[in-house]
């Protein structure tokens, strides 16, 4: 079978990766892909946001199966494109994938089928949206309607910062029309985790519960980025929790989309926040989630090709996914300065090594020029290890960092720490 992946980062390098162990992927292609997928997928020199461009290829490349790694494409219909032109394709449809793009709509369901989440208010006025800040309690949570590449959402402790971010999104329009309702939202105190599922629309398979690192100093400190670190189990999660989990917020959430007519097909992915009143859902996105993905493939012990192509056709029912029980620990080693502005183009020495048969380095933001490697992005690698368990697949994976460098690296040496802590 011929497979393209659409996407170049790491969560498309290690999906990439677990597609091209399937007996039945013969050719795998990514578009735009990357020198560092190089390895598993041939690149396509198509980017993720031409859909029309990804369905001509797929057409004319007789492409058996597409999987759709980043959101954009989804929101903006590259599935129901598809579709219309009989080519297979993973992902949900364009309105089913509002729960990621539209902040408003993903509010809606979850109220209507009783998805606890945090109090909200939507503001389509500036006016008003700071007359509610001027005596509701801080923190508090601000966040553009659309999709902000992940920038779009303020923690504000004072009522300074709160206007201040009403007036980037409604006023500067820092956010574009993503920005034009503006999301006001109680801050939730909790442990925050990572709930994938992927779904045919019926049948539901919970993939394995992960937990992300998403501000960019140690300690949960600074700016929030798209992810620095995941680890998979979660020791401090048991196993009834993790039921609830499925039961109350994916199993619901799958429901109230087939209620409203929009079923869901693909992977749902809810950040959910540990409350002392249960889960509540943060935010879904309707993809899997990215360094979350690489420390999943990891676990999984499945044929990844069977597991979408089933979806596809509606029978997840017949196929079984099984999980390491060993785990994984990924690392994100990012430019200094990320999330903010960084710079490229710094020499990457130590990805020649043999690095043994539980660790992968998966790449994001790498370049090749003349057989050396240079940094190409925030984001620069994942690098990914499995452990017999969290202190064991942590420190296979810093050893692993150890062995690489380029200037102003930027990682997080404490990935997992709540999870240690629950251990000790
Ligand atoms: P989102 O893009 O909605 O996931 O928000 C990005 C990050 O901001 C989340 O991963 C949380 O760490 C944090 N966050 C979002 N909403 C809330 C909230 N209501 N309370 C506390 N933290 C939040
Ligand atoms: N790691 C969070 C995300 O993929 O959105």
């Amino acid at each position: 079978m011929k497979v393209l992946v659409i996407g170049s980062g790491a969560r498309e390098h290690a999906l990439a990766w677990k597609l091209k162990q399937s007996p039945h992927v013969t050719e795998l292609y990514a578009a735009p892909g990357s020198d560092g997928m190089c390895s598993v997928a041939t690149p396509v020199n198509i980017k993720a946001s031409d859909l029309n461009g990804l369905a001509t290829f797929a057409r004319d490349k007789k492409i058996d199966l597409t999987v759709v790694g980043p959101e954009d494409p989804l929101v903006e219909g590259i599935v129901d494109l598809f579709q219309k032109k009989h080519l297979r394709i993973y992902g949900p449809t364009r309105k089913a994938s509002r729960l990621e793009g539209s902040k408003n709509f993903a509010k809606d369901i979850m109220s209507r089928h009783g998805i606890q989440t945090a109090g909200h208010k939507m503001y389509e006025q500036p006016a008003p949206a700071l007359e509610y800040l001027k005596n509701c309690d801080y923190p508090v949570v601000l966040k553009a309607d659309g999709l902000a590449a992940g920038k779009g959402v303020t923690i504000a402790r004072t009522y300074e910062e709160a206007e201040a971010a009403v007036h980037e999104a409604m006023v500067d329009k820092r956010f574009g029309s993503a920005g034009r309702q503006v999301l006001i939202e109680d801050f939730l105190v909790g442990e925050e985790v990572s709930v994938h599922a992927i779904s045919d629309g019926h049948n539901i398979l919970p993939l394995c519960l992960a937990q992300d690192h998403k501000p960019v100093g140690e300690g949960d400190t600074g700016e929030n980025t798209g992810g620095m670190g995941t680890y998979s189990p979660l020791p401090q999660i048991n196993t009834e929790t993790i039921h609830q989990l499925e039961r109350d917020v994916i199993v619901q959430t799958i429901h109230a989309m087939n209620v409203e007519g929009e079923p869901f097909k693909g992977t749902l992915f809810a950040g959910c926040m540990m409350t002392k009143q249960g889960p509540k859902v943060l935010e879904y996105n309707v993809r899997f989630g990215d360094p979350e993905t690489q420390s999943i493939m990891l676990r999984m012990q499945a044929d990844l090709y069977e597991v979408l192509s089933a979806t596809i056709d509606g029978e997840l029912d017949k196929v079984e996914v099984n999980w390491d029980p060993r785990t994984a620990v990924t690392i994100v080693l990012a430019s200094g300065g990320y999330p903010r502005s960084h710079e490229k183009g710094y020499k990457i020495k130590g990805l020649e090594w043999e690095l043994g048969p539980d660790i992968q380095v998966f790449h994001a933001g790498t370049k090749k020029v003349d057989g050396d490697w240079y940094t190409n992005g925030g984001r620069v690698l994942s690098v990914s290890a499995l452990g017999a368990d969290l202190e064991d697949a942590r420190a296979k994976a810093y050893a692993a960092v150890d062995k690489i460098h380029f200037d102003k690296m930027l990682y997080r040496k404490d990935i997992g720490f709540r999870g240690l802590k629950a251990r000790r």
